[in-house]
């Protein structure tokens, strides 16, 4: 039995489908979704945790079915939700607590305290929570999370506004619970912070899972060499022979290539003959940026990422 699986799972808003025949399976590791804005993955994430109806196919957690026993699936996870709600007119402990007692912890005021520390919030737990950076207030939400010591953790794009330094704080905590053997679900837009602290991740993008693996795995499917330039002035593809464009963004263009080295004088040539200012011509190994770009397409082109669809699109925005 995997932590969480679904099979088939969808959603309709209307006649929109947010999640379209979602099945995954995700177990002890901390898994990423990923997509862009409006993809599915809060709804996906509501209808794990019992807050939503799918409106077909199923869902478990630790074994427990979302819809028929919602309780027990409840249970068994905790979720910190995207904008998360905690009282700022309470103190850190205080928010805490209430939780605690909320669940029917035994030893609440114990367990708080214990989590605090870990949290490292134990100095300023007696302070409103209006005066929490947002850091804080992510660290006190785990806090919130964790004190009814649940199997299956969700989090909703949990480093979301803060600095680089509480998104490492967050993640070293997310990497400890997953060491602890928690299974972690979270959503976030942040590629690197998936490539480094996520087991496997899963690309959705208008509701339907369109990759899935780990962030290696991920990179090495795409088995190339990427090259960007950055242009001076209009671009359009050269279009080489085995130099795939993929991605356009404001001034920056990324191909792939097989071998980036042989490429890279073909492509500056290609540009020149074209007419193409290029300023910087730089080759790198492929990132999650660049799996998720391919994956999902640019924005000025989000669906089903379509080559010759987007080719045509810059041949007529010359
Ligand atoms: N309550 C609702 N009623 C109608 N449509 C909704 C509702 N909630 C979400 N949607 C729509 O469903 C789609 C998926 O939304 P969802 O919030 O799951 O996306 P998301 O991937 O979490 O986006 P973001 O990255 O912006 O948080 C969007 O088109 C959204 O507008
Ligand atoms: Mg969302």
């Amino acid at each position: 039995m995997n932590a969480i699986e679904t099979h088939d799972l969808t959603r309709y808003y209307g006649d929109l489908c947010a999640v379209n025949h979602l099945s995954l399976s995700v177990d002890h590791e901390v898994f990423a979704l990923l997509g862009p804005n409006g993809s599915g993955k809060t709804t996906t994430v509501l209808m794990l945790t019992t807050m939503l109806r799918p409106t077909e196919g199923t869902a478990t957690v630790c074994g427990h079915d979302t819809v028929r026993d919602g309780e027990l699936v409840r249970r068994s996870l905790s979720y910190v939700p995207q904008d998360m709600a905690v009282d700022i007119k309470l103190t850190g402990r205080e928010n805490a607590l209430l939780f605690a007692r909320l669940y029917g912890v035994t030893a609440p005021k114990d367990r708080v305290d214990e989590l605090l520390a870990v949290m490292q919030l134990s100095d300023r737990a007696d302070e409103l929570v209006k005066v929490y950076s947002g850091g804080m207030r992510r660290r006190l939400e785990l806090v919130q999370a964790l004190v009814h010591e649940p199997e299956v953790l969700f989090l909703d794009e949990p480093t979301l506004g803060l600095d680089v330094a509480a998104r490492a704080t967050i993640w070293e905590h997310i990497t400890a619970l997953k060491k602890g053997g928690m299974t972690i679900f979270v959503t976030t837009h942040y590629m690197d912070e998936a490539d480094r602290f996520c087991d496997r991740v899963g690309i959705i993008s208008r509701g339907m899972l369109l990759a899935l693996g780990s962030p290696p795995d991920l990179k090495a499917r795409l088995g190339n060499d990427v090259i960007t330039a950055h242009i001076d002035g209009t671009f359009r593809d050269p279009g080489v022979d085995g130099i795939m464009l993929f991605a356009f963004a404001s001034d920056e263009a990324s191909f792939l290539a097989e071998n980036g080295r042989e490429a890279l004088p073909v492509l500056a040539d290609a540009f020149t003959r074209a007419g193409i200012k290029v300023r910087a011509l730089a080759l790198r190994e492929p990132t999650l940026d660049d799996v998720f770009l391919h994956t999902v397409g640019t924005p000025e082109e989000p669906a089903g990422f379509d080559q010759t669809k987007f080719r045509t699109m810059l041949r007529r925005r010359r």
